[in-house]
């Protein structure tokens, strides 16, 4: 049997992301200038929202979002234990404690009854993580915000919490461009969704990241713009110009308004990104196909296809129609498997040249968590990284790596 190899992603850089980029390289302006905010700008267009402000990973944009708002020590913000180690390493950043709760059962998401148990008055966000690209339920989140305004004390001298006056939803959509939420492309009930164009993500710029959000947080249109400034300035040293305004003839003073961080894009990322962009919805469909072949063809009794896929469409059967993924991964769960078998499974495949996966070790099985978190009170998520596999998926990926996946995994699986 000839193997083929098949790797788990690959960046899909074009010959027009590349002249892109080198077309920037020799402009003379490669670090944040006129290229970030063309990426910006479509990036807001294409999302439907009024703000996006591109920095350099989704880390730096979450924690940004929370430093704006005063997050800090006393502070709780809650998540999942379900995800990429940023999503809670950032709120140890802050000085607050990471309250940690479960997923559903059948659903990789949060689970909004472990979050509406763990709300509380130190409560300042929730950081819901669209697993794969399936949005989390932000219909229950909403409203359990919405429940927490009477309880909300905001942090003293924040202009921001008390104009929002609750917990914010800051969506951790790392994996979720070009998901839709009751058509949406970033969730009504989310007050911010922060994007990742890290090597591995659907659209990439390297590493970079964005921050999106409406003005209907806010109240008014200038007090987001005032948000998106203070995120620029904190993501640049509090620099209350940038290097490209700083070019200007005889305008090269500025201020420090404040000790920030850096944490800005450069043009050479966002060049890539544009291109990227510009044939995005391309590559969704494309990933839409190869998703729904492996939930047509591993017909294994013990494969737990995800739920997104259940109907034809690619939207949840029970669930609102309008509802989409962005098919980052296809995280297949194999019933039964514990696990040695999970850990032998993946090891085959990687013999046969597949390169599978695993998404997510779950926070508390880590050193730097597990002082803090009991496994044991995280069922649901448990359960998931035991019996899950990440399988390839890209929109490169060739049919004869497709059928080769499928093939092998029927054959092992069983
Ligand atoms: C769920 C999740 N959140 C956040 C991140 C962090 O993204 P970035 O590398 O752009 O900071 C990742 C990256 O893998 C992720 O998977």
């Amino acid at each position: 049997m000839e193997k083929i190899i098949v790797p788990l992603c690959r960046p899909d850089i074009d010959e027009s992301d590349i002249a892109r980029v080198v077309e920037t390289l020799r402009s003379g302006w490669i670090t944040t200038g006129l290229r970030v905010r063309e990426f910006e700008q479509a990036l807001a267009a294409w999302l439907g929202v009024s703000h996006v402000v591109c920095l350099n990973s989704a880390t730096a944009g979450m924690e940004l979002v929370l430093r704006v708002l005063g997050v800090g020590v006393g502070d709780e913000v809650i998540t999942t234990i379900y995800t990429y180690a940023a999503t809670a390493n950032i709120i140890r950043h802050l000085g607050a404690r990471a309250v940690l709760v479960d997923t559903l059962r059948d659903d990789f998401a949060i689970d909004p009854d472990a979050v509406a148990r763990a709300l509380g008055p130190r409560t300042k966000a929730i950081i819901p993580v669209d697993f794969a690209g399936w949005p989390c339920d932000y219909t229950a989140l909403a409203a359990l915000v919405r429940s927490a305004r009477s309880g909300f004390s905001p942090t003293a001298a924040n202009p921001w919490q008390e104009k929002i006056g609750r917990p914010v939803i800051l969506a951790d959509a790392a994996h979720s461009l070009g998901s839709r939420y009751a058509g949406e492309r970033v969730p009504l009930g989310a007050d911010f969704a922060v994007y990742s164009f890290h090597a591995v993500k659907n659209l990439t710029t390297a590493e970079g990241g964005a921050v999106a959000y409406r003005s209907h947080s806010f109240g008014s249109a200038a007090d987001a713009d005032a948000f998106a400034r203070q995120l620029r300035l904190m993501a640049l040293h509090g620099q209350s110009k940038d290097a490209l305004a700083k070019l200007d003839a005889a305008n090269w003073e500025y201020d420090i308004e404040m000790c920030g961080y850096k944490h800005n894009m450069t043009d050479m990322q966002a060049a890539l990104g544009i291109g990227q962009l510009a044939r995005y919805d391309a590559q969704l469909a494309r990933r839409r196909t190869l998703a729904e072949r492996y939930h047509q063809e591993l017909r294994g009794a013990r494969c737990i296809h995800p739920a997104w896929l259940e109907s034809a469409g690619g939207a949840r059967a029970s669930d609102v129609p309008r509802h989409e993924s962005s098919y980052h991964l296809y995280p297949l769960r194999l019933e039964g498997y514990g696990l040695p078998e999970r850990n032998d499974l993946i090891a085959r495949l990687a013999e046969d040249g597949i390169a599978a996966n695993v998404h997510f070790k779950p926070l508390p099985l880590f050193t730097a968590y597990r002082d803090e978190y009991s496994i044991a009170n995280y069922p649901n998520g448990y359960a998931h990284y035991v019996h899950e596999i990440t399988l390839p998926l890209w929109p490169g990926m060739s049919e004869r790596q497709m059928d080769w996946v499928i093939a092998r995994v029927n054959a092992l699986a069983r």
